[in-house]
């Protein structure tokens, strides 16, 4: 491999945000986001809107992205995209168009596990970002997945937990739901949350074996909780919203912690990263940050832009993938479900 620049453009379309980044090696030039509004209105991702508004949103998303890189077309070396998990219809429109972009060029194809590139995400160049030394765990929380991941180096990791039924972005966002805030929830609920008392109110922990985890029964909790309480008041939650957002919060980073916490105890490892929309969550990352001096962890979490859904992340795996010369070819299908361990694997 010669010593020359590797220009990366990659395409993230596996759920509801429409992205294209641009890298210049492991340095970020742009990442253009475009987040599809027209959910909010139904309170969750509706997966036909969201592959029609991929469809109107990739080209110009990916001409935004070239220009803020400022670089011509020609000069890129290969196109990354997310070949999945994440919703068929959405992941089809990205891939499609990294395919015809990569033979109208004539360059290599790179297919990107989602869930893998939100934990490389760490090893993007940034002031902001420090990466994490191997082996590390990584906690991937978004609003499809919650997954402990061994990462023994950048191809080589291991499922050690998951969830067994809701994501943990899920957890949020349906609790808000039930407290009727518009959504993704899992913002609002931590904005509340930092005005409410974390005790007020007590939800019970599910109990789930091993390193995995289970969210589902929270929320049958708290619509129980919720409806006793409107019964004897109607105007409960708005009279009690930040104390439970408060609470709400508290129990889920609990659940996350306790996981966390043994599988620090089972690995040896106290190197933590953390990834996706969730660890946006100031809850989080404060739990977190204590345990640096209580438990002298070792925590890393992504610059911001890098947590949610976004195109860097899938280039930063595409540079790391150029460099083994782990090409795709034109006949590669996406995987709307993709196991991490089925994706690590390079030549
Ligand atoms: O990684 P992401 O952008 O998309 C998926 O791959 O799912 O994660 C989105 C999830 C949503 O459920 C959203 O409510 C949640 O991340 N989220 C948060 C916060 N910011 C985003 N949850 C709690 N607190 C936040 N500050
Ligand atoms: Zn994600």
């Amino acid at each position: 491999m010669s010593n020359e620049n590797i220009y990366i453009l990659a395409i993230e379309s596996s759920c509801d945000d429409t992205s294209a980044a641009v890298l210049c090696n492991n340095n970020v030039l742009s990442n253009v986001v475009s987040t599809q509004k027209i959910h909010e209105e139904y309170g969750g991702v509706v997966p036909e809107l969201a592959s029609r508004a991929h469809q109107q949103n990739i080209v110009p998303v990916v001409h935004q992205a070239l220009a803020k890189a400022n670089i011509d077309k020609k000069l890129v070396s290969a196109i990354a995209f997310t070949r999945g998990p994440g919703l068929m219809g959405s992941l089809l429109v990205g891939t499609s168009f990294a395919k015809s972009l990569a033979l109208g060029l004539k360059i290599p194809l790179i297919e990107v596990n989602h869930m893998q590139a939100h934990i490389l995400a760490h090893f993007i160049a940034d002031e902001e970002n420090c990466a994490p030394k191997f082996p590390f765990l990584a906690m991937t929380i978004s609003g499809g997945h919650t997954q402990i991941v061994l990462v023994r180096d950048y191809f080589d990791m291991e499922i050690l937990g998951e969830t067994l039924d809701d994501a943990v972005g899920e957890a949020f966002d349906k609790s808000a739901k039930l407290m009727g805030l518009p959504y993704p929830g899992g913002p609002l609920i931590d904005k509340y949350a930092k005005l409410g008392n974390p005790k007020a109110f007590q939800f019970p922990r599910p109990k789930v074996a091993g390193l995995n985890f289970s969210f589902s029964g929270l929320k049958t909790s708290i619509l129980y909780f919720l409806q006793k309480e409107t019964k004897k008041d109607a105007e409960f939650v708005s009279k009690h919203l930040n104390d439970l957002c408060a609470s709400i919060q508290h129990c889920i980073i609990g659940i996350l912690m306790d996981k966390l916490e043994k599988a620090v105890v089972q690995t040896g490892i106290s190197q933590i990263a953390i990834g996706g929309g969730v660890s946006a969550n100031s809850g989080i990352r404060h739990t977190l940050k204590q345990k640096e001096t209580t438990d002298q962890w070792s925590t890393y979490i992504p610059k911001f832009e890098y947590c949610t859904d976004n195109a860097a992340m899938i280039g930063i795996v595409g540079y790391l993938k150029y460099k083994n010369a782990d090409f795709s070819t034109q006949d590669i299908g996406v995987k709307a479900r993709y196991a991490i361990e089925s994706a690590v694997k390079t030549k």
